[in-house]
């Protein structure tokens, strides 16, 4: 199964739209509560990072037999450090964004501490790619 869904930079009340969708059909098709659990969290942290740092993106998750895959396309200004970014508590988020809550810094290393296998491809100037995925057991 495939679903998909876009995401728009700024559009803070539909943050997590994704996340809590994925989450419903993992649980119709008896996927188990903890591995949900993860693959939520990772997923929502991913969304609001399009929505709080990129101008907009295309959320494609794939459900298998074994496990979900779930790559998130944006255009935005890409990330210069990956491993810099990957840091607990570096955040280059604006005063604003940081005024509704976000901009912890902690997304990127949740995102790692709750997939099987999280990968990170950025151009500056274009965009970003994350690529996740959680095995079902
Ligand atoms: N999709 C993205 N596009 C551009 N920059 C990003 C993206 N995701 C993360 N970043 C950069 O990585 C930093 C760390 O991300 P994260 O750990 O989620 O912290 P936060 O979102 O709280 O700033 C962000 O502040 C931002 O500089
Ligand atoms: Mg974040």
């Amino acid at each position: 199964m495939t679903l998909q869904f876009n995401v728009e930079g700024g559009d803070f009340a539909r943050a997590g739209y994704a996340s809590s969708q994925i989450k419903k059909i993992l649980k119709e098709i008896g996927v188990d509560p903890d591995v949900i659990k993860h693959v939520v969290v990772a997923l929502y942290e991913a969304e609001v990072n399009i929505v709080a740092h990129a101008y907009h993106g295309v959320i494609t998750a794939d459900i298998e037999k074994e496990g979900i895959r779930i790559v998130l396309d944006d255009a935005g200004p890409g990330i210069p450090d990956i491993p810099r970014a990957m840091e607990r508590g570096y955040s280059t988020a604006s005063p604003e964004v940081r005024e509704m809550g976000f901009g912890a810094g902690m997304g990127l290393p949740n995102m790692k501490d709750n997939t099987d296998s999280l990968d990170i491809e950025s151009v500056v100037g274009k965009g970003t790619k994350v690529t996740m995925y959680n095995k079902f057991e």
